[in-house]
């Protein structure tokens, strides 16, 4: 089945690096399929490569801590996100399928931005795969420690499905939930004293720095076949950055009321630990995202909101 014009003419597809060039992200997927130069085969592979350039063991990452030597404030960051990790399946198999049924809707008027979709569509079970070793490692370790356990009615809560939402707004809250988490496993490891911890948490906030990415990729792959406003990415980043919003999640007097699924940053609890929040370099992270999706620059939640209020007037 052919999904792009260019799939039966090989010859002509001009591939920009060679074999032994590092795997990287297309930062210009819409290019990419609109010019011809790769096929989703070779998109497919470049995902490939680079799943597998990041690749980590999650056995022995957890073996090399040292379980007696962690403090209550790591106890506590364990419990945090083994918990916050859970949410990760859901969200992956939710995107899988909402690839594939946007990527249908495209498929005859814009076979190119069908083309983007179904890729991200693929590069979603790097990801699914990439957080499975998050999740698998924080659990596990949680069982090894003396605190409260993920119990099964817990598990199961946590794995409910997020409802159904535009194409571009999904991937940017994504992206939210991937600066989030760059930040805040970033903040941990350099909390943490124990070596084989802090390599962990590392490890981890390198993967969501790199999902982060990848989404924003995707992402503005949506908006240069101009099928998608940059509103959508804005009405997200509204909805994070603004008072009392998203960001603070957990540090919010009022939270939103779900009975659909869980908010992994409405559930943090850290006690008496110290939070690993760092807002002000979430901010700047959201926006570095907004401009890569959109290439829009704004530095303020104000400057946020009277952009997203522009684009919809
Ligand atoms: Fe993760
Ligand atoms: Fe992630």
């Amino acid at each position: 089945m052919t999904v792009t014009s260019q799939t039966s003419t090989p010859a002509k597809i001009t591939r920009p690096r060679k074999p032994s060039a590092p795997a990287e992200i297309l930062p210009n997927v819409y290019q990419v399929f609109t010019e011809g130069q790769m096929t989703l085969a070779d998109v497919e592979w470049e995902q490939q490569r680079f799943h597998e350039w990041r690749r980590w063991n999650a056995v022995e990452m957890v073996e090399r801590i040292d379980l007696d030597s962690l403090s209550e404030a790591d106890r506590i960051y364990i419990w945090n996100f083994a918990r916050a990790e859970l949410t990760t399946k859901p969200g992956a198999d939710r995107l899988a399928r909402l690839c594939d049924s946007e990527c249908r809707r495209w498929q005859s008027e814009d076979p190119h931005l069908a083309a983007v979709i179904q890729a991200c569509g693929t590069w979603s079970r790097y990801w699914n795969e990439e957080e499975a070793h998050h999740e698998a490692a924080l659990t596990h370790l949680l069982r090894a420690l003396d605190f409260e356990p993920i119990t099964d009615d817990m598990f199961l809560e946590y794995r409910q499905i997020f409802p159904d939402d535009d194409m571009l707004r999904t991937l940017f809250l994504l992206t939210m939930s991937e600066v989030k988490t760059t930040v805040m496993y970033t903040s941990m490891a350099n909390k943490t004293s124990d070596a084989g911890l802090k390599a962990l948490f590392n490890q981890i906030a390198s993967d969501e720095a790199h999902h982060m990415r990848y989404f924003n990729a995707f992402a503005r792959g949506l908006v240069d076949s101009g099928r998608y406003s940059p509103k959508g990415a804005f009405a997200i980043a509204h909805f994070f950055v603004r008072e009392g919003g998203e960001m603070y999640g957990y540090a919010r007097q009022r939270k939103e009321q779900r009975g659909s699924h869980v908010n992994w940053w409405d559930q943090l609890d850290f006690r008496h630990a110290e939070r690993p929040d760092d807002f002000h370099r979430q901010h700047k992270l959201t926006y570095v995202s907004l401009e890569q999706v959109t290439g829009i620059r704004v530095s303020s939640p104000e400057e946020v909101q009277d952009k997203w209020m522009e684009l919809v007037a």
